[in-house]
């Protein structure tokens, strides 16, 4: 076991774990942060993103010796409300289906805003294409990320 002192959602957060354990482990099993799920665990779906230092991160995929003082943020950090332009336009447009991938699916989404504020439908497709979605809700993410920009453009912010 290893003492770790993470930058969680802007929290400073102590943990002690093997040094090999996957962040997602980290955030789910000893930091009470369910948010972030797991899918397919080798870092092909998507599912457990969050950002590092700005960065859509597999965190199935990180050992947590890896983060050091790296700023994490999950879903639950996104937004202090749950108000994040992208979770106001999942819920205007209905977009998720089962929702197992959608915490993912904002993620990637939401580190994509930050980079280009008003994304082509070809962008968009391009930066989402790692994130799996079983129920298939590929369009209304689509739409959804358009309906963020736009959302986001009107209060002058991603
Ligand atoms: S659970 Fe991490 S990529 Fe699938
Ligand atoms: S909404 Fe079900 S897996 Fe994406």
């Amino acid at each position: 076991m290893s003492q770790y002192s993470l930058n969680i959602n802007g929290i400073t957060r102590q943990v002690e774990v093997p040094s090999e354990t996957p962040l997602l482990w980290v955030l789910r099993d000893n930091l009470d942060l369910p948010g972030t799920k797991f899918g397919c665990g080798v870092g092909n779906c998507g599912a457990c993103t969050v950002h590092i230092n700005g960065v859509p991160t597999r965190s199935c995929m990180t050992p947590v010796s890896t983060v050091g003082r790296k700023k994490v943020v999950t879903i639950e950090g996104l937004h202090p409300q749950g108000a994040h332009p992208l979770q106001t336009a999942w819920q205007e447009l209905d977009v998720p289906q089962c929702g197992y991938c959608q915490t993912g699916q904002i993620m990637t989404a939401a580190a994509l805003l930050q980079e280009n504020p008003n994304p082509t439908d070809a962008e968009i497709d391009d930066a989402m294409s790692g994130n799996l979605c079983r129920c298939a809700t590929y369009l209304r993410i689509r739409a959804g990320i358009h309906r963020a920009a736009e959302i986001a453009e009107k209060k002058g912010k991603v």
